[in-house]
């Protein structure tokens, strides 16, 4: 019987485990996550999401201060157009996150860093072009464009001189899809190095409409494979959602995919940003507690705990502080829902807002607890402790689980 670790994924002669972590945002795929996946020889992602707010926590910075005291005064305005990032501070903080990273790197792993096309900030185009060309100046070993179809992104590196050997890839979730990012990139004549083909039972923001559960990974990575055979292109393709063992992960690799991209069963590392408190709420969580819903302010899907703090929450919009979903015209669904909920009670103390979140506070809050559909099997993958709490899992451990397991086995960790 075959597991994982039969396999590699190969990057010209660069040889990997053909395991990739997904990148979450915001920081929920930490430094220290995708670090312990690069020593272990896998691809680890970090996330562009939020990095000022992110570099504010761990490197003492002050970008979200700064930000707020230049727009405080517009803080009861509903219109947020005037709110802008400095471009100079944006970089500044990728420039911190992802050198840092590179700098800690060990290993013959890769490092990735996940780059959301949804993250408009009130100018997406200057925003995502300064995100992806300092990520690599500061050497990253490889971008997933992700959220959003990315049509006008290679562009946007096109005369970056690392445009040509850093591992570019997308994240898709049809063929579709594919074709069109394909198509608008003809001319640049550069593919991408890899394509994440994720179905509908990812966590976060899903590439659906709320119809997901119609679609299926496999028959949409075998319409993909097709293709690619079709126009004789020789691009690697890892699928993601839902795989949750090595002999998931072997099932696609038999079929010609070169890597698997998987994330849930990380969600209770002890290495993922999120907090310990909140990582029982992922284990303890049962198949009707996890729900994909129309909240997200972006107008895509997300899978969610129905009983995070985000939802129902009537919190202030932080546009001033944080202002990263504003798009292009600087506005944010959620700014008028609460609105909306603001006039209809005006002499409300608090305020509930039932069918949008503030999803820039709330993910920076980790209030947000966005979640993978299997996230209701974690509880089998550890020890129940004497006080009925979950034993957080090493990352170090997951990862060989899937490398070396086999017969839709999950190994348990050594009790403490
Ligand atoms: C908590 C969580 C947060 C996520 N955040 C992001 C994100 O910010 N960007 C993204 O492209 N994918 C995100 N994803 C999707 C993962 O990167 C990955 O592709 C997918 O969840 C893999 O499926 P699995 O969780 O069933 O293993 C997230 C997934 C989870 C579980």
């Amino acid at each position: 019987m075959k597991c994982v670790d039969d396999f590699r994924l190969c990057f010209g002669k660069h040889e990997l485990v053909p395991i990739m972590i997904g990148g979450m945002g915001v920081d929920i795929s930490t430094a220290e996550l995708a670090l312990e996946i690069a020593r272990l020889g896998g691809v680890g992602h970090i996330s562009d999401a939020m990095l000022p707010t992110v570099t504010d926590r761990h490197y003492k910075t002050r970008f979200v201060k700064d930000k707020l005291r230049q727009y405080k005064h517009i803080a009861g305005n509903p219109d947020k157009s005037e709110v802008q990032f400095d471009l100079g501070h944006l970089a500044e903080a990728t420039r911190l996150h992802v050198s840092r990273t590179m700098q800690a790197k060990r290993g013959n792993g890769m490092i990735f860093i996940n780059s959301m096309e949804k993250l408009t900030m009130n100018a997406p185009r200057e925003t995502l072009r300064v995100r992806l060309r300092v990520a690599l100046d500061e050497g990253i070993d490889g971008i997933t464009l992700a959220a959003g179809l990315h049509l006008g992104s290679f562009a946007l590196m096109e005369d970056h001189p690392r445009f040509r050997d850093a591992k570019l890839g997308i994240i898709v979730s049809s063929l579709r899809a594919l074709q069109l990012f394909l198509r608008k990139n003809a001319k640049l004549n550069r593919l991408p190095d890899f394509i994440v083909v994720e179905g509908p039972l990812a966590g976060g923001h899903l590439g659906f409409g709320m119809d997901w559960a119609q679609y299926d990974l496999r028959t949409i990575v075998a319409e993909i494979q097709q293709h690619l055979q079709a126009e004789k292109l020789e691009i690697p393709l890892i699928p993601a959602g839902g795989i949750f063992t090595g002999s998931d992960a072997v099932s696609y690799l038999e079929t010609g995919c070169a890597a698997v991209q998987v994330a849930t069963r990380f969600t209770v590392a002890d290495e993922c940003g999120i907090p310990k408190k909140v990582q029982q709420e992922y284990f303890k969580a049962s198949e009707n507690d996890i729900e994909v819903n129309m909240l997200s302010p972006t107008g895509y899907p997300m899978r969610m705990l129905k009983n995070c703090p985000a939802i129902s929450s009537g919190i202030r919009p932080n546009c001033e502080a944080f202002g990263y979903i504003l798009d292009t015209n600087g506005n944010c669904s959620y700014i008028d829902a609460y609105n909306r909920e603001l006039a209809a009670h005006p002499d409300a103390r608090k305020i509930s807002v039932k069918d949008k979140i503030c999803l820039c506070t709330h993910m920076r809050n980790y209030d947000c607890w966005t979640c993978g559909h299997y996230t209701y099997r974690l509880k089998d993958t550890t020890h129940r402790n004497a006080d009925g709490t979950y034993q957080i899992l090493t990352a170090e451990h997951i990862f060989h689980d899937y490398q070396f397991s086999t017969g839709n086995k999950v190994a348990l960790p050594t009790q403490y």
